[in-house]
Order: C-alpha cells, then structure tokens, then sequence
C-alpha cells in the first residue's frame, strides 16, 4: 500500500509530479490558451465583481492561501485576505454580498473552516471550495468549488495536498486575470507553459533528496530551526517550518527573510541552522543580503538555490539546487527539498513519521 516507500509521507511526497499533472488535466490546454475549470466557469462574474477575495483555511492549507494571496493579487489585482478560519469564525469578521470566500481544505472535514464557511454564507458572501475530498463536508457546504486531484493523503503531514492546492489556485488567478485582462498576452502564456512542464521540474527537484539526506544527518540534532524566504517563498518558509515541527519536533520558525532584523537575528549563533529560500527569480539580491547577515553571526545557512547559481553558493554552508521557474510558480519547487529534509531528520530522529504525536489527519473538533 505504500508503493514500496518506507511511508506513505514519503509516497506522497514523490507522487508530486503526477498529482499536480492529475489536477490541471483537463483544465490546462496550454497551446491552445485555455484554462477552465466548470466551478470557475459558472461562477466567473461573481469573481469579476468581487470587491475582494478572503481566502479561509487552516494549517498547510493556509500556507496555500498564503502563496495564493500573492499570485492572485499580482495576476488579476483583487485584494486577497488570508485568514485563519479559528481566528475569522470569531472575530465578528466584516462581510458582505460582493465578497468570494475560498475555503482551502485538503479533508474537507477540518470544523473551524467549516464554521467558516457558514458564517460567510450567513453575511451573503459567496463561497468558493478548494478541497481534495470528493463529497467532503466543505465540498458540500460551498456554493461552488473547484476539487485538487491528489488522491488520498495518508500521512499527517500534508505534502501533496499543498501543491495541488496552488496548482489549483493557480490557475483560478490566470482564469481571472484572462476575463479580466490584467496580465498581458504574453506573460498569460508564459505562465501557462510553465505551469505545464512544472510536473516534470518536481520530478527534477526530487532529485535532491539524496543532498536533504545529507544535510539532515548534519542537523538532525538542532534544538531549533529558521526558515526565511521573500515574497512567494515567504509561505513556503512557514511551511518548511511547520513540516519540520509537526513530524521531527524540532523547534522552528518560518519567517520573512526580512523580519529577522526585527527580532529573531538575536537568535543566531554558530548552533542555529538557518534554512534560506533563495531561488534567481523575486528578490534574490534582498535575499542574499539577509545571507550575508547570517553569515556574519555564524549560523549555519542552508539555502535552496536555482540551478546554477554561484552568489549564495559562496556564502553558504550547503546548497540544494532545484530548476529554474517563473517566480509565481517557485513555491512548487522549492517546497520539495524542504519536505524531504523534513522527512529525513523525523526518521533519523526515530519519530513517527505518517502519524505525529498529539496529531490528527483532520481537525474535526475546535
Ligand atoms: O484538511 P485541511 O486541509 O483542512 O487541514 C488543515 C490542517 O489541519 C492541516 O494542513 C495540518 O496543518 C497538517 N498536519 C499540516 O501538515
């Protein structure tokens, strides 16, 4: 049942190029440029008219809305709001008819989302589903929705899950930004090209697993853990952090590369692994900076890094090289290496990799 792998984490992991290859299948004819999906069709006035978008989910899944915030504000430049669905359900949220509400969820099932969603559909929003279960309670409880094609998660931590979730997200910003014509010609077709051959730049990025072995064997013992990334990989920092914690107990942080002059810079020491997200494109001379500050207070810099690359080489302690990609589709890349690393100390670290203590696959109960 496990395909062979030790885990089903690590399964999932590696079933990546296709999931994501399964989910736009059908939707994504990039020589012809078409994108469609029947949820999105259907629907495509309520997203033209929407004052602003407010995207619910919890945990991984609103990682995803995090990386979805940015790709859909740049693409189709409506306002995106990410929140915590605790956090929404009880702060008396301001809501109203001409705002779309996207609920993430990868079970379908996670019930403060669920709350979510209701209270949304009370104030006359209209609420869009991105889930992975078919016939879910999300999926059913939302007006309309649009469904990943992961298959199914086993392991606690979420990995194929996310992916599919910002494919999906995706290419409901392009769908957008085509109605709309808020990116040109030219650029819509790039993304969609990219977006096409991005399975097989996964099934590329795979291939450091040997190096997050590696690199894991040197830092399985570490009280503690940062991660820093700019702009579309500022959500994969906090993702690589939250995969670290929740299956190897480490201690760790994602945060943007920026922040660290805020605060967590007084962290850093000759002890302190620091995990940078670095690829060429964004803001890779910003980034490279905030590498220089780390460097001069020793920590240890991990750093993911687009093929080729010789500025951050210098500078850090190990690398992992992952393909080049246009920026917005960079978190589907540099999110692999973090999973595996992830992977890699929670079973040198003896823990139980598929079922983390205290954990649960979905969050039923608030
Ligand atoms: O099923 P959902 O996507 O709604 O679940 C949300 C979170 O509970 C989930 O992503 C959780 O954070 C995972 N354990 C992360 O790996």
């Amino acid at each position: 049942e496990k395909g062979g792998y030790d885990h089903f984490m690590l399964k999932e992991i590696y079933e990546q190029p296709s999931v994501i290859k399964d989910t736009y299948r059908g939707r994504l004819l990039a020589n012809k440029g078409i994108i469609q999906m029947a949820g999105i069709e259907d629907n495509l006035e309520r997203f033209l008219n929407a004052d602003r978008i407010i995207i619910v989910a919890c945990g991984t899944s609103w990682h995803a809305g995090l990386v979805a915030e940015y790709v859909i504000e740049e693409f189709t430049r409506i306002p995106v709001e990410v929140e915590y669905a605790s956090e929404f359900r009880y702060r008396n949220p301001i809501i109203g008819p001409k705002d779309v509400v996207i609920a993430i969820s990868q079970s379908g099932e996670t019930a403060d989302t669920l709350a979510a969603i209701k209270l949304a559909k009370e104030n006359g929003a209209f609420v869009f589903g991105v889930c992975n279960v078919v016939g879910s309670s999300i999926s059913r409880e939302t007006h309309a929705g649009a469904y990943t094609h992961a298959g199914p998660e086993i392991g606690v931590a979420s990995t194929k899950a996310f992916t599919t979730q910002i494919t999906v997200l995706t290419m409901i910003a392009l769908r957008i930004a085509k109605a709309k014509g808020t990116l040109s010609n030219s650029d819509f077709h790039r993304y969609l090209q990219e977006l096409e051959i991005i399975p097989e730049k996964v099934q590329e990025a795979l291939l450091t697993n040997d190096k997050a072995k590696e690199i894991a064997a040197v830092f399985k013992d570490a009280p503690n853990c940062l991660y820093l990334g700019r702009g579309y990989n500022f959500p994969v920092a906090l993702e690589g952090a939250l995969k670290l914690k929740e299956i190897s107990y480490i201690h760790a942080e994602g945060y943007p590369a920026a922040e660290m002059k805020h605060g967590p810079i007084a962290l850093i020491d000759e002890h302190m692994p620091v995990i940078v997200i670095a690829p060429k494109q964004g803001h890779y001379d910003k980034v490279v900076s905030n590498i220089q500050e780390i460097k001069s207070r020793s920590g240890k810099i991990i750093a993911v890094v687009t093929k080729g690359d010789v500025q951050v080489r210098e500078l850090a302690d190990y690398v992992i090289e992952i393909p080049d990609t246009v920026d917005a589709l960079s978190p589907l890349l540099t999110t692999i290496p973090l999973q595996l690393l992830s992977y890699h100390i929670a079973v040198m670290r003896d823990c139980n990799v598929d079922q983390p203590r205290n954990l649960a696959k979905s969050v039923t109960v608030e």
